[in-house]
């Protein structure tokens, strides 16, 4: 079973890079983090605590209407940093990536896959980053065309929060894999990085 792993932080396009590397090859693709924001839209809704919220997490919860909100956001990279939310989401991830719905391939994308959901060697790893203002651009040109108003200044902010708090955290923190391919992405397009890690994995599978 292929398995491509792609870290990184916010912004840095991961989650283009996944879908785009999964619709080549015909692999199935997981975004990770739509766990923590799911596990977070749930316990903002029900109260419950992180660890409940992860324990009862169920796939339907992935529809929560507001699951790319910043303040999902904001308060999944706060749940993540719980060590029992991070182990109630680790056996779905690792099914996912040995056993993938195709059963050809599996792309997942996050913030520790290459280090601890599927740290095997024969996994195929990235770290995908970008400068903070090359990704902060993104994400606000995303937010321009979903009709929404950001301010700049506000969307750089949270985002340096929110990526201090992941490469911080005890468990699991933000960081590359020690065989990890690293690609900076600040003055790529998405057909440029798409075309970079192409060349990479035919360079590893040779
Ligand atoms: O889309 P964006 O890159 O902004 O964030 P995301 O990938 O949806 O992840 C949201 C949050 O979930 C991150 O800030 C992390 O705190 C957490 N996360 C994690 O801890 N581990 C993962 N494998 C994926 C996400």
């Amino acid at each position: 079973m292929t398995i491509l792993a792609i870290d990184g932080p916010a912004a840095a396009g991961k989650g283009t890079l996944a879908k785009r590397l999964a619709a080549h090859f015909g692999y199935d693709h997981l975004d990770t983090g739509a766990l923590y924001r799911a596990v977070a839209s749930r316990s903002l809704r029900t109260g419950e605590t992180p660890e409940h919220a992860a324990e009862r997490f169920a796939v339907g919860d992935l529809g929560a209407g507001d699951l790319r909100a910043e303040k999902v956001a904001q308060h999944a990279s706060v749940v993540a940093a719980v060590p029992a939310v991070r182990a109630a989401l680790l056996a779905f991830q690792r099914d996912f990536a040995r056993r993938p719905p195709g059963g050809k391939g599996a792309v997942l994308d996050g913030r520790d896959i290459g280090t601890v959901v599927c740290p095997w060697p024969d996994t195929i790893k990235f770290f995908v980053t970008a400068s903070l203002e090359a990704r902060a651009k993104r994400r606000y040109e995303e937010l321009i065309a979903k009709g929404e108003s950001p301010i700049h200044a506000a969307v750089l902010a949270e985002m340096a929060e929110r990526d201090a708090r992941d490469a911080q955290r005890a468990t699991a923190p933000l960081k590359p894999a020690p065989d990890a391919i690293l690609l900076d992405t600040s003055g790529m397009t998405a057909e440029d990085v798409f075309h970079a890690a192409l060349a990479a994995i035919a360079g590893k599978t040779r």
